[in-house]
């Protein structure tokens, strides 16, 4: 913490690994700050109650300021900080300011921008948002399941607060506001339906707004849409939590268990195998850590960062290299040297061959998975595996701009 002696700045605290942000116009009103530093960007946003600012560190990263009474800012900071340690999908905290504004106190909340994030009023108003629906539906739902597992009582679930990134054809949600948020050991029913309640109504509050501004197609009714992000809600919830009765010689559904599991992205910290009464039969529970499966598992045979659903997709992949190199040599393969073989003879080349089009670390996973989707469909069409090298010749013809291409192919020339 710092006890800064700058123009409105009373104090401030920042994790380590940022600016020290001591070069803002901390004395000015946020809603100020476009005209005040050039550190100020403009980026889409979210409805909100509270004024936020988009400041850009050029090498480091761009972060969000957000104003709030004193008190408030240091409070979500807090929530944010428990919300991370629980491994939950929300913004990242950085740090929490104290400002003088000639008399007024205010603190300003610090959180990094979520990179190649889109705020629901981005995605509803982009072409093809019937593509959109289902996703933006389970991506919700799946949000709200985390927190209430993790024991996150959100009190203000809300389109506005939330923000979506593309993750191989489906979205991911994060939570973006944690100003109402409660955590506790667990939640009762009555936390989570009240929290559900809620959500139905902001949620509807926030479809009729935006129906003002463009014309909804009739999939995405304001009066059933949150009905519909709790109806998927609840049938995952009861999925996550069901008890399975196994008997002695049934041992193998413990596993099937798991594996169903991990097929919905959930992480197992451990099964609960209780006494029934009856001799033959245990009663099994699984308690869930995170819904990062894919990535962890990815993270660690490659070393690589990618969205849950991308990363399954990838692990996929790897399993399919791994089946091809295990006919080869007639041998079983590791899937730690199938993973070492697909980095340097599928991921790496790829890469070097997408170029220009992989603009921030974000896109390098999601264009590869969008390669891997055009696999598939030429080689629906084809009926027959037409391979990666073919799909992404195709793939770059049609996506990336004629320039970078004979920029590229004269090069590979000379
Ligand atoms: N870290 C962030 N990354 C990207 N966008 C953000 C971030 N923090 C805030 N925003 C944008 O600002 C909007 C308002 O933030 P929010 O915390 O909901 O404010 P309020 O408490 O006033 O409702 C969000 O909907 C989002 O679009
Ligand atoms: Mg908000």
């Amino acid at each position: 913490m710092i006890h800064a002696e700058l123009p409105g700045l009373r104090s401030i605290l920042v994790r380590p690994g940022h600016p020290d942000f001591l070069d803002l116009p901390w004395e000015q009103e946020l809603s100020a700050w476009p005209g005040a530093t050039d550190r100020s960007i403009e980026l889409p946003r979210g409805l909100s109650r509270h004024e936020v600012q988009f400041v850009s560190y050029p090498g480091a990263s761009i972060y969000a300021v957000k104003e709030l009474p004193e008190g408030l800012a240091e409070k979500e900071y807090g929530l944010l900080l428990e919300m991370q340690s629980r491994s939950l999908p929300s913004v990242e905290p950085v740090g929490h300011a104290l400002a003088d504004l000639g008399g007024r106190r205010v603190s300003m909340l610090i959180t990094r921008f979520l990179d190649a994030s889109h705020p629901y009023r981005v995605l509803f108003l982009s072409p093809g948002l019937e593509r959109y629906r289902e996703r933006l539906l389970d991506a919700m739902a799946g949000l709200l399941v985390r927190l209430h597992l993790a024991g996150v009582y959100w009190g203000d679930c809300s389109l506005s607060n939330v923000l979506f990134r593309r993750d191989a054809g489906q979205l991911g949600a994060y939570l973006v506001d944690a100003e109402t948020s409660e955590i506790h050991e667990s939640l009762s029913d009555g936390q989570r339906r009240q929290d559900l309640m809620i959500m139905e109504d902001n949620v509807g509050g926030d479809l009729l707004d935006i129906s003002m501004a463009t014309r909804l197609p009739d999939a995405l009714r304001p009066e059933t849409f949150g009905a519909s992000i709790r109806r998927r809600y609840e049938g995952l919830w009861c999925e996550v939590n069901r008890e399975v009765i196994v008997g002695a010689s049934e041992r193998w559904r413990i596993q099937a268990r798991v594996r169903a599991l991990n097929a919905l992205g959930f992480s197992i910290q451990e099964i609960k195998l209780i006494a029934t009464g009856d001799q033959d039969k245990l009663a099994m529970r699984t308690v869930v850590t995170d819904r990062d499966y894919h990535r962890h598992r990815l993270h660690d045979h490659t070393g690589l960062v990618a969205q849950e659903r991308q990363a399954e997709l990838m692990l996929n992949e790897i399993e399919e290299f791994r089946a091809r190199l295990a006919q080869g040599s007639r041998r079983e393969v590791p899937l730690s040297v199938a993973a070492f073989r697909w980095l340097s003879e599928a991921w790496e080349p790829t890469q070097r061959r997408l170029g220009s089009l992989v603009k921030t670390e974000a896109d390098a996973a999601e264009l590869y998975c969008q390669v891997l989707e055009h696999k598939w469909f030429m080689s629906e069409a084809a009926k027959a595996d037409v391979g990666l090298e073919a799909a992404l010749d195709d793939y770059l013809a049609r996506f990336k701009p004629k320039k970078a291409r004979s920029k590229k192919a004269g090069a590979a020339n000379s």
